[in-house]
């Protein structure tokens, strides 16, 4: 791939601005974890194995800038950093996981002096980004083995390089089918409001060389009925222990959809995605942002002033509409709580 999604360099961080892609190829650099919490919040950075790498790198910025002549006084202010990354986007739960692993870290290394901690801490994030690369190329080859040849398959959101430290999840799957020789193509939807669909997925699959189509939302549907997609593989921001499966809006839509059509619809997500502290998907807190996404395209209003507006960003797909969950330990099917526990080593 010719991009780098975050890296940390020089004691920083760098991300490339995913709210200028595709125009502008843009790489913003951070040295405090208030600007990387910011950046997150703001979507610079998306995508939920990508924003859990933020977060541990945010969590190993803030370790080098606490001033504290005591250990107590040291993990009390790591405590307040890792809080204010916490609560910055709460549907993905990679973003928690990232940080208690951070945590765990220092703790389990309490004994050593502030310095090690912090060289310790910063090895981690580097580590957890370098893994996530591993963990992305694993999941393409098992999701590849179920990719047929000569298949369109239809994606939603960005799900790639772009959400992940590299080669992505549902992207991931795609690119591993690709590159195993099977000559496919993708249909990726827009994905309103924040056209993850048409600014990212779009642009990381050009650059790649994989035919792409570019749809809006309504018109997967169509495509569907026509017998023109083959199967749907889309990325996850948090899996309940039943299965079922928080992901961008329109998730469920696609997925209700492909049912209907008697399309396979896949899910491809690593095992940090999973929380299976929730029984169900009922409990999986969703984010909604600001209705200015809505009404407005690059600051143009396309809605008159006052209209109401919601913005729920992510919907819960139930487990009875997925086909099959894609992780780096193996394909999950039928049996959601007990492979879904397997595939996560508990
Ligand atoms: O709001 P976003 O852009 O962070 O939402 C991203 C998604 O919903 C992705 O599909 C999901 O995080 C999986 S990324 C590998």
């Amino acid at each position: 791939m010719s991009f780098r999604t975050i890296e940390w360099r020089d004691d920083t961080v760098i991300m490339i601005d995913q709210t200028r892609l595709p125009g502008e190829e843009v790489y913003n650099t951070y040295s405090d974890f208030k600007s990387v919490a910011d950046a997150i919040r703001g979507m610079i950075i998306r995508g939920a194995p990508a924003i859990g790498v933020a977060a541990a790198m945010g969590v190993a910025l803030g370790a080098r800038e606490i001033i504290a002549d005591t250990h107590e006084s040291f993990f009390r202010q790591l405590e307040n950093v890792c809080d204010v990354l916490a609560r910055t986007r709460p549907t993905a739960v990679n973003l928690f996981w990232g940080i208690e692993r951070m945590k765990r870290v220092a703790e389990q290394n309490r004994d050593k002096n502030l310095d090690k901690i912090r060289e310790i801490l910063k090895k981690e994030a580097i580590r957890i980004e370098q893994e996530d690369l591993t963990i992305c190329r694993n999941i393409g080859k098992w999701g590849a083995t179920l990719i047929p040849e000569g298949a369109t398959v239809l994606t939603h959101c960005n799900a790639g390089g772009l959400a992940t430290a590299g080669y992505g999840t549902a992207l991931g799957v795609i690119r591993a089918a690709h590159e195993a020789g099977k000559k496919i193509q993708v249909f990726a939807d827009e994905t309103r409001p924040w056209l993850q669909g048409a600014r990212l997925t779009a642009w990381e699959l050009l650059k790649d060389g994989i035919p792409t189509t570019l749809i809006s939302d309504n018109m997967a549907g169509f495509f569907m009925s026509k017998g023109e997609i083959t199967c749907c593989v889309v990325g996850a921001d948090r899996i309940a222990a039943n299965g079922d499966t928080a992901n961008k809006i329109g998730t469920y839509s696609v997925a209700v959809l492909a049912k209907e059509n008697n399309i396979p619809f896949y899910v491809a997500a690593p095992v940090s995605t999973l929380d299976l502290t929730l029984a169900d998907g009922s409990k999986i807190p969703i984010e909604e942002r600001p209705g200015i996404e809505v009404t407005h395209i690059k600051g143009i209003a396309i809605a008159p002033e006052g209209v109401n507006v919601r913005n729920p960003a992510f919907d819960v797909t139930p487990a009875r509409f997925i086909t099959a969950i894609i992780t780096e330990n193996g394909i999950v099917k039928d049996d959601y709580r007990a492979g879904l526990r397997k595939v996560a080593g508990k």
